[in-house]
Order: structure tokens, then C-alpha cells, then sequence
């Protein structure tokens, strides 16, 4: 049971700029504050509009106990939909994805539009009125592609967000991509671990063989730790980007989100084993293939990559307080071939090590914190993203439990 005081107490206790109080990451009752405070009151990146590219496809996620259906209707139109059916809660669409000229409800049979208007309740009475018994709808945008996804009534703002990162993403086309490759990963940790552990690449060195290959791990243009031959491969890859107008410099997202342009080592110009292309048909209108990556990252539950020639999404989505799923898209130009233009082990194989090196990671750190002996670590300089997401996700937290109350004294 979610117990607003207890929230209000731990994040009291909270220090910035260290780890989160164990309860935060170990208890249920915290996970459903988590569903409540944050999925179900944030924006959730929830799929690239490709992958509903035709008229009654659909794709369907659950947030934290909600099942949802987004899907595109017969006017091209993206829409979000509960997945509960109005006559008796049923879930409609079972699959993961799909394509459905209506959606029909497993149970008995009520039909409804893609609208989400009811359309056939067969048996009803004559006096049953549909337009009552529509499919409740959630808030969506797409921006550049991608889909997010609002189940508040009132959702927070995008209109900072889009501005900042349209920019960046616009050249790379992603409305002319296809899916090549996706999967989905369980993790057992708490979905807060596997946003801090992306968050930093102060583990990289040590973890991350294959991602090294390419990704260089400082986070920023002026990074204190990068060496002089970092700076002026910074130097030499920024200039040639003003030239393509392409952006770099780091926007001002806040603790809400990131978006940068950072370069490959030099030589490499995508996620592969050896640093070459991962696809010889370039996004959009791209014929430099050297262009680094833009770097993209929104609280919750989102990070990015858009490369000269493929785009990496990722969506996190907790299950429970220890349990966690990552789901992991790989975009290629909409025209590329397999098997001509791409291979797809070739185009996935680094981040599908990344993502289990990783996954095993959060799962020790999980193990760890179990411990009596945890007690909340300091984040290291390059941890500097961490501390934005722990305190962007304390002020949600804060917004939910309000302030602690004062703490009862016996009466004598
Ligand atoms: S619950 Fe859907 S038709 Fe009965
Ligand atoms: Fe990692």
C-alpha cells in the first residue's frame, strides 16, 4: 500500500548527488508510487511511428497495471486507447503488435472503430446508447517519429522538448525509416537502476568491449577528463557539422531531458565491431556517413541514438520494484535491403552485448542494495547526469507525497 508519509520521510532523508535510500529501489509499495507518481503522469516514449506505419496496425505496452493500444486509424491519425474493454475491463488486443481493421473484444465480442467509438454490442437492449461505451483515450504526440505516450488528464508540457531536439533529429528522417531488428529484455533491477546505469559511462571501460570500439565515453564537449586528442577531434568533427548545418552543442533540457552531437572515435561511424558502416544506405538525404551520434535522453524512460545511417531506441518500463523491461529498436532507411545494405547481426550485435553486459550490472546493483549494509554512495563528476535524474525523479515524487507530516508524539 502506498503510504505518502513514508515517501515523504525517505526523500527527506535523500542526499543530492548520492545513490536513492534502499526503499526507493526495493519496496512494492514504491514501485506503485513509481507507476502512479511517474508513468502514469509523465510522457513515456512508447515506439517509432513506423512501426504503425498502415491504417489498423497497432502496438500495444503495459504501464505499470494499464494496457494500452496505440494504433493508427483510418485517416492515418496516431491514437493511444485504454486496451480495457468497456463492457466488462477485458483486455482487447492481446498481441504485441498487429493489424486490425476493428478491434475486437476477446470476451464477447464488442467491436469497436479505430476511432474508439463502440460500433456492434451484440444482444444489447434497444435502449443501450454506444457513443456512452467508447474506448477511453490516452494523450499522444509524435515528435520526429517518435511516439509518446500521456496517460494523465492533464498532461506536462512538450512544447520545450519538441523545440529543442526537432533540430537534431529532423535530418536523420525518421519518418522514412523501418524496423530492422527489436527485442526486449527483462532485467532483474529496479527500473531506476537501468536509467542511472546509462546515465554514466564511468563503468564502460571496464564492462563494455564492444561499445568502446566506437562510443567515446566522455559525455561533453569539454569534458574535464578528455585528453587533448579528444578535444580536437571535438574541434575538427563540430566544424564539418556547422558546415552540413547539422547541430552539436548540448541543449538546454534541464534536468527533463538531454540532446547532444558527439563524435565516434576517429575512424569509426557506427555501433559495429569494427567501427564501419552498419548500413550502406544513409538516412534521409545524408551522404557523409561520418556523423557521429546525436544523443538523445527524456525522463523516465527514454535514450536514443541517431546515427548517419541507423537509429537505436530505447524504452524502459517497469514491472515490479526488482523487474524491469527494456525494449531496444534498431531504424534503418525505410528502402535499405537486407542482406544488400545491412546485415542484421552486424547492425545490432554491439548494443545486444551492451544491453545484457548491462543488464547484468543493474542486477548485481540490485543484489547489493538488498544488502543491511547499503547506505546511499556518492555519484563521481562523470555520475553528473545521475544526479539530474535522481533529482528530477525526486521532484515528481515530491509532487505526489507533498510534504512529510510531523511525526506523531504519544500523548502523556
Ligand atoms: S468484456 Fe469485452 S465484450 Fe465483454
Ligand atoms: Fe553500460
Amino acid at each position: 500500500m502506498i503510504d505518502r508519509d513514508h515517501i515523504a520521510r525517505l526523500l527527506a532523508q535523500r542526499r543530492e548527488g548520492f545513490s536513492l535510500p534502499q526503499g526507493f529501489y526495493l519496496d512494492e509499495a514504491m514501485h506503485e508510487a513509481d507507476v502512479r507518481a511517474v508513468f502514469e503522469t509523465e510522457w513515456l516514449f512508447a515506439c517509432n511511428a513506423c512501426e504503425i506505419k498502415k491504417p489498423g496496425d497497432y502496438l500495444t505496452l503495459e504501464v505499470g497495471s494499464n494496457p494500452v493500444v496505440i494504433l493508427r486509424d483510418r485517416d492515418g491519425q496516431v491514437r493511444a486507447f485504454h486496451n480495457s474493454c468497456r463492457h466488462r475491463g477485458s483486455r482487447i488486443c492481446g498481441k504485441e503488435k498487429g493489424r486490425a481493421t476493428r478491434l475486437v473484444c476477446p470476451y464477447h465480442q464488442w467491436v469497436y472503430e479505430l476511432d474508439g467509438s463502440l460500433l456492434n454490442a451484440r444482444q444489447m437492449p434497444a435502449d443501450f446508447d454506444r457513443s456512452d461505451y467508447g474506448l477511453k483515450p490516452a494523450h499522444v504526440e509524435v515528435i520526429c517519429g517518435m511516439i509518446y505516450l500521456c496517460l494523465a488528464e492533464t498532461p506536462p508540457d512538450l512544447s520545450r522538448f519538441r523545440q529543442a531536439i526537432t533540430p537534431f533529429i529532423a535530418p536523420h528522417q525518421p519518418d522514412r525509416t523501418k524496423v530492422a531488428f527489436e527485442m526486449t529484455l527483462i532485467e532483474e533491477a529496479n527500473w531506476k537502476l537501468i536509467i542511472e546505469n546509462n546515465r554514466e559511462c564511468y563503468h564502460c571501460a571496464a564492462n563494455h568491449p564492444e561499445l568502446l570500439a566506437s562510443l567515446v565515453e566522455f559525455a561533453l564537449p569539454d569534458d574535464p577528463l578528455g585528453p587533448a586528442q579528444f578535444q580536437e577531434l571535438i574541434a575538427r568533427k563540430t566544424a564539418k557539422w556547422d558546415a552540413l548545418g547539422l547541430p552539436h552543442a548540448p541543449a538546454d533540457g534541464g534536468d527533463e531531458f538531454r540532446c547532444i552531437r558527439l563524435p565516434f572515435h576517429e575512424g569509426a561511424l557506427s555501433f559495429t565491431m569494427d567501427g564501419g558502416p552498419a548500413c550502406t544506405k544513409l538516412l534521409g538525404d545524408f551522404t557523409d556517413p561520418d556523423l557521429g551520434s546525436v544523443r538523445m535522453f527524456r525522463a523516465p524512460n527514454n535514450w536514443n541514438h541517431f546515427l548517419a545511417d541507423n537509429i537505436i531506441h530505447f524504452r524502459v518500463l517497469p514491472l515490479s520494484a526488482g523487474r524491469t523491461s527494456l525494449r531496444t529498436t534498431w531504424l534503418v532507411h525505410e528502402d535499405a535491403v537486407e542482406g544488400v545494405d545491412y546485415d542484421v547481426n552486424r547492425l545490432t550485435e554491439v548494443w545486444i552485448a551492451t544491453n545484457e553486459q548491462d543488464s547484468d550490472l543493474a542486477s548485481v546493483n540490485q543484489r547489493g542494495i538488498r544488502s543491511m549494509a547499503y547506505r546511499p554512495g556518492p555519484y563521481a563528476p562523470s555520475e553528473f547526469m545521475l544526479t539530474h535524474f535522481t533529482n528530477w525523479y525526486a521532484r515528481q515524487m515530491e509532487a505526489f507525497a507533498g510534504a512529510p507530516a510531523p511525526l506523531r508524539v504519544a500523548a502523556e
